[in-house]
Parts: C-alpha cells; sequence; structure tokens
C-alpha cells in the first residue's frame, strides 16, 4: 500500500467520504420502516423466525436493540453507520391467536394459486424488515438482532429498489424487474392512512398494521419477449411514463369504463390494475412497498401493509380470477404478520401486547 493510500484510509475525521442519509426516528406511536422513510431505502433484507420463547421479555430486548443500533450506540453493528436504518417488527399468527384469537393478524394467509411454497418458507412467528441505504447494514444488523436464545431464522429474502420516479407531491415509486413504475396507487394522504393502513384498535394493536410479504419469482424472459404494447397490456398503464392506458397523469387512478371507438377497454378487462383495483375489489387501499430481487430467482418481493387482511385476500382472489400478471409469477415464500404499534423507551416494543 503507498503512502497517500495508507493516509486516506486512516483519515480520522473521514472514514467514510460519501455521505449518508440522516437517522430515521424509530420511535412514535407507529414502528419506523412503514411510512417512514417517505421515500425507502434502496435496500432490503426480510428476516422470518420462529420462537421457543416467551414473546413479551424478547421483543422488548429486540425493542432496545434496534433503538441502539439506529442511535449508533451498538456496538454490534461492527462500527457501521446506521445511517437511515429502519427495523419492523411482525409477529405471526399463531402468537397473535395465542394471545387473543379475536384480535387482527390472528388469521393465517390462506394458500393461493401460482403458489411453490416449501414449508419453511411458508409464515413465521417474527418478522423482521430491516431496510438501509448501505447495504451492509441489514445484514448485520439481522445478525445482532436475531443473536438470541429462542430464535431459530425461518427464510430470507434480500431485496433493492432502483431509482425513484416522481409520482406526486410527496410520491415516488420505482420500477420493478419487468420495467414497469411500481407503487403508485396507495394511501399516501394521512386521512386514507388513518382509514386503510394503521389499526385504530382495540388497543393492545392500536397503530400497528397487518403486513403480507410474499416472495414472487417472475418469468421475466417470457414477459421480456413479448410486444411493449401487449406488456402494458398486463398491467394496464404505459411502461416509460406510468401513466394509465385510458389516459390522464401517472397519479391518475384508471377510468376503467374508458373504451376505443369499436368497443374495447382501454384498461383490458384482465389488467393487473383493473383486477386489483380497490373498487374492482371492493377493499380499502393496500401501501405496497415492493422490492426488486435477483436471486433466487428474477422477482418482485412484495409486501403490502393494510388495517385488513381482507384486503389483500379480496385483492388476489379478483386477480385470480382473471389477472394477466399472475401466470407470469410463482410465489415461493410467503406470510403475514401483525407489525407491532410504536415504541419508545419507556413503551417497550410488544408490550401492548405481551407482557414482559
Ligand atoms: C400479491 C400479488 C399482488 C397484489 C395483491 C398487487 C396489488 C396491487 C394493487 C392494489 C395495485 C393498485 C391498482 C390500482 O388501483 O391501480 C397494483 C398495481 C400495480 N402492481 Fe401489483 N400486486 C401484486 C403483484 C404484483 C406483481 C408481481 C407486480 C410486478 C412484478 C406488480 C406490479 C404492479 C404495477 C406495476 C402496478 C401499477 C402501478 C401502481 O399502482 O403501483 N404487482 N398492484
Amino acid at each position: 500500500m503507498t503512502a497517500g493510500l495508507a493516509a486516506g484510509c486512516h483519515a480520522a475525521s473521514a472514514p467514510d467520504t460519501e455521505t449518508r442519509p440522516g437517522p430515521v426516528p424509530p420511535t412514535g406511536i407507529h414502528q419506523a420502516g412503514i411510512t417512514t422513510p417517505q421515500q425507502p431505502q434502496p435496500h432490503l433484507l426480510i428476516v422470518t423466525a420462529d420462537i421457543s420463547v416467551a414473546p413479551g421479555p424478547l421483543l422488548a430486548e429486540l425493542g432496545r436493540r434496534i433503538l441502539a443500533m439506529a442511535a449508533g450506540t451498538d456496538a454490534r453493528l461492527l462500527g457501521l453507520p446506521a445511517g437511515d436504518l429502519t427495523v419492523t417488527v411482525g409477529v405471526g399468527p399463531k402468537l397473535v391467536r395465542a394471545r387473543d384469537p379475536q384480535l387482527p393478524g390472528a388469521k393465517d394467509l390462506p394458500p393461493a394459486a401460482h403458489e411453490a411454497v416449501a414449508p419453511s418458507d411458508r409464515g413465521g412467528d417474527l418478522l423482521l424488515q430491516i431496510c438501509a441505504s448501505d447495504p451492509l447494514v441489514p445484514p448485520i444488523a439481522a445478525a445482532a438482532l436475531l443473536a438470541m436464545p429462542g430464535v431459530r431464522e425461518r427464510w430470507r429474502q434480500s431485496g433493492a429498489r432502483g431509482p425513484h420516479v416522481p409520482v406526486a407531491d410527496g410520491v415516488t415509486a420505482p420500477r420493478n424487474v419487468l420495467g414497469f413504475i411500481d407503487g403508485i396507487i396507495g394511501p399516501h394522504t394521512p386521512a386514507e392512512q388513518q382509514r386503510d393502513l394503521w389499526l385504530p384498535g382495540p388497543a393492545p394493536v392500536a397503530g400497528g398494521t397487518i403486513a403480507v410479504v410474499r416472495r414472487m419469482a417472475l418469468d421475466v424472459a417470457r414477459f421480456a419477449a413479448m410486444p411493449t404494447a401487449a406488456q402494458e397490456a398486463v398491467f394496464g398503464r404505459r411502461r416509460d411514463t406510468g401513466t394509465p392506458l385510458s389516459g390522464g397523469a401517472i397519479a391518475d387512478g384508471p377510468d376503467l369504463g374508458a373504451k376505443t371507438p369499436d368497443g374495447r377497454y382501454l384498461v383490458p378487462a384482465d389488467a393487473h390494475i383493473r383486477r386489483a383495483h380497490a373498487n374492482v375489489v371492493g377493499a380499502g387501499l393496500m401501501l405496497r412497498r415492493s422490492y426488486s430481487m435477483d436471486t433466487p430467482a428474477p422477482g418482485l418481493l412484495f409486501a403490502s401493509f393494510q388495517n385488513d387482511l381482507h384486503t389483500f385476500t379480496a385483492t388476489l382472489a379478483s386477480m385470480e380470477a382473471a389477472d394477466a400478471l399472475l401466470p407470469f409469477t410463482t410465489t415461493t415464500a410467503s406470510g403475514t404478520f401483525l407489525i407491532l404499534p410504536g415504541f419508545d423507551e419507556h413503551r417497550p416494543l410488544g408490550s401492548t401486547l405481551f407482557p414482559a
């Protein structure tokens, strides 16, 4: 190593030359990592695990570790700056049922079509959604968080997001591995989030939400071989601009009644944005926060947050009836989790649900 390089490597005042994104507060009435940061970080790691100890003390300890990591005071991050690290914690239906089978989050996700899910890749007691701009931070944080007696990892998946495209004031969305802008429609305003995203109660779950995570392998080669117009018919939006095939701006919903002069729907009957449309489904909006992935197969690590599991199951049922996108997908891991209410130093993670 040259003297110059050595000096550069050991410059104590500036060990990293890139500007790093600022911290995301881990405390509040909701956990971080769902509506914060406003633009999701480029890297994600989802880890699910089973637990064989009482959930209360375990979750409280997880919360303490998350606070320490976010504050940059946890040696387990191995000296890496936490940057915009967020850790979002959920518990699986079995744990919720054991507490109270009537609570939101107590229901399992039913099996669906186009699935090839090994038993080990379905469900789990614990979900950690770990996001950061620095790709090294999520796996190091995961190792530190999971190193606890009574925690056995189930399945994990990392994902990444490309550059974000502006959609509306304060709303951006990335492209997915099929080239389309993904994450346009959702509960983006505070009023929509109160209505469709956050659980208003009962008290043990107030401020939480319901997550669905699904690893979906995509037949990218078959999709890419189709002409652009055929690809756009699958989604119902333009690939380049993201605007609906019925016209308007990117942030607009589709005009589902609009037809060509010869009477065909501009947004085809089996287009994804028609089959998944809240009015067609008859359910609320879901906040989609999906990441793309390249291994074990190119695809989408789908993640949605909603205050009623029915929003997801009814949407999937509508898609299964006639969605041109579904035949390109094979779901290979799947689970639903109750995202715990927000927490802080005085209100430990999970304490509203499980005694510590
Ligand atoms: C579990 C399966 C899925 C569900 C429940 C789901 C749900 C939704 C919903 C609710 C919308 C908004 C529809 C609207 O009102 O316009 C949407 C749109 C969209 N989805 Fe999906 N989706 C699923 C799978 C996928 C997959 C596998 C991809 C791509 C690889 C995808 C890409 C898109 C795109 C590009 C849009 C249009 C833009 C947008 O509104 O974000 N979705 N999806």
